[in-house]
């Protein structure tokens, strides 16, 4: 499939909030990403429920929320509600993982699984064929603009492999770090998804940005 970009939020003008979303729904990303962060699964906390839900109002692109957040379980059906079509939760934040993608999937979302930079794709192998998305980081979780962690295009290219060997029709989408170098290496190693928010928000032109990452 052509690949797909989710511009992330975190780096957007949050004073002008619905300029910044009707900035996305006329450009080509595919999706916009929601990093949710409690203070407590990560260092920093980013947005809540009532702007999720103001942003879901004017958005007219698929939602595709990053939970980064302890005991995701709680807020599933928040975020059914709140218009998330894609729910990401991590690997390291859920005990009972299948249980979690069973119910993300039983309210229609897509279920996705997310690892940070130190887990490794093996602790995917009795999952990764009931999700429907794999996100890496590709920087620690909590703050944009980071440095991107180079193992990423490696760890991108185990994953795809393991996608193939267990038969899985997930897609891999890749967080953190993302530039148009970055970018083009994970695709050739296999990503599917590619999440920009520095790199397009804080460029002179987003949307021309987007449309270059498109292109990629
Ligand atoms: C980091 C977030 C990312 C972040 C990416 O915890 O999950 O989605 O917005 O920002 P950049 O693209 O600036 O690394
Ligand atoms: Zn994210």
């Amino acid at each position: 499939m052509a690949h797909l970009i989710a511009p992330s939020l975190l780096s957007a003008d949050f004073g002008n909030l619905r300029k910044e979303v009707e900035m996305i729904n006329n450009s080509e990303a595919d999706w916009l990403h929601l990093d949710i962060m409690d203070g407590v699964f990560v260092p920093n906390i980013s947005f809540g429920m009532p702007v999720i839900a103001s942003v879901n109002k004017y958005c007219t692109k698929p939602l595709d929320a990053h939970l980064m957040i302890v005991e995701p379980d709680k807020f599933i059906d928040d975020f059914h509600r709140l218009g998330a079509a894609v729910l990401n939760v991590h690997y390291e934040a859920c005990v009972h993982l299948h249980r979690s993608i069973q119910r993300i999937k039983s309210l229609g979302m897509k279920a996705g699984v997310t690892l940070n930079p130190h887990t490794p794709v093996s602790v995917l192998e009795e999952i990764v064929a009931d999700v429907d998305l794999v996100m890496l980081m590709s920087v620690n979780p909590g703050f944009g603009g980071q440095k991107f962690i180079e193992n990423t295009i490696d760890k991108t290219r185990r994953l795809k492999e393991l996608i193939l060997k267990r038969n899985s029709q997930a897609v891999i989408e890749i967080d953190g770090g993302v530039n148009y170098e970055t970018g083009k290496r994970l695709l050739e190693a296999g990503a599917d998804v590619l999440v920009a928010g520095s790199f397009v928000f804080g460029a002179e032109n987003p949307t021309e940005t987007i449309a270059n990452l498109k292109r990629l």
